[in-house]
């Protein structure tokens, strides 16, 4: 496989979307980082992507861990010297459980789904600053769309639980502010809405396959500088509004 001299960075990339971003873009001759909070989880999926013919590393990430993401900015400094894209795509939804939502499930949430990529995003800026093409790609979701909430109420309102979905609406501004904030650095910055998707948070009742979802952030990482959509949120191809 020929590589392409560019480094990705996956959070959460131990299964699910994650992994399936890393296997993808890895067989396109990316070099893929995965990380994962539990490392004997990140070795096995690095593992698997070697195993298939990728270019695949793994480092340890609890994403709300600030040690992590200061082993992390040196792992890829030393190893690399610049990262080309981050993917923000670790994520929980911890609301789901039959039982009312509460403040401090809400709070884990925020910590998980918006604050930690907003920290990672800023650590990793010097290294993304040296690519010549730089990507960050927020892994969002239409539950968070403010624009779609009321006329698709009907259908997805029960999903709309209160951290995951207002995490996820912070993450579309997130993704919006850094997109201009950042632009001057060269680093473009876009969202994503991967569908819903089989995998432990989506439940093996979503209709997409996993090799499906993970489409969305895999063009967003491939497609032409010119064509990047900063500062939008995307899913399959076609802008989805705020
Ligand atoms: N599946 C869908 O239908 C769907 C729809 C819209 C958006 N999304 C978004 O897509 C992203 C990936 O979701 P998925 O469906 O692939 O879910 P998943 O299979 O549950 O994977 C989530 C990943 O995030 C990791 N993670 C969770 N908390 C973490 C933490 N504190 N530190 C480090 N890693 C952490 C998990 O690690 P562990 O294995 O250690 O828990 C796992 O690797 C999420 O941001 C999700 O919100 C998914």
């Amino acid at each position: 496989m020929t590589k392409n001299g560019k480094v990705v960075l996956i959070t959460g990339a131990n299964k699910g979307l994650g992994k399936e971003i890393g296997r993808q873009l890895g067989a396109l001759g990316y070099t893929v980082v995965l990380t994962a909070r539990d490392e004997q989880a990140g070795r096995a999926a690095a593992a698997e992507l070697v195993a298939a013919g990728c270019e695949a590393y793994t480092v340890r990430l609890e994403v709300t861990n600030p040690d992590d993401i200061g082993s992390l900015v040196s792992y890829l400094d030393t190893t690399f010297g610049k990262l080309d894209v981050l993917v923000n795509n670790a994520g929980i939804s911890i609301e789901w459980d039959g039982k009312p939502t509460d403040a401090d499930k809400v709070r884990r949430t925020l910590e998980v789904n918006l604050i930690a990529p907003y920290a990672i995003t800023e650590a990793l800026v010097p290294l993304l600053s040296r690519s010549d093409d730089a990507r960050v790609i927020n892994h969002s979701s239409m539950l968070g769309s403010i624009g779609t909430a009321e006329s698709m109420w009907k259908q997805v309102g029960g999903f709309m639980a209160v951290g995951y979905s207002t995490s996820k609406a912070g993450l579309n501004m997130l993704t919006l502010i850094q997109s201009k904030t950042l632009a001057n650095k060269g680093i473009g910055v876009a969202a994503a809405h991967p569908g819903w998707v089989k995998t432990d948070l989506g439940t093996q009742a979503a209709p997409m396959e996993v090799a499906e979802g993970a489409s969305t952030v895999v063009d967003l990482v491939t497609i032409a500088r010119e064509k990047f959509p900063n500062g939008q949120l995307w899913h399959k191809g076609e802008r989805m509004p705020w």
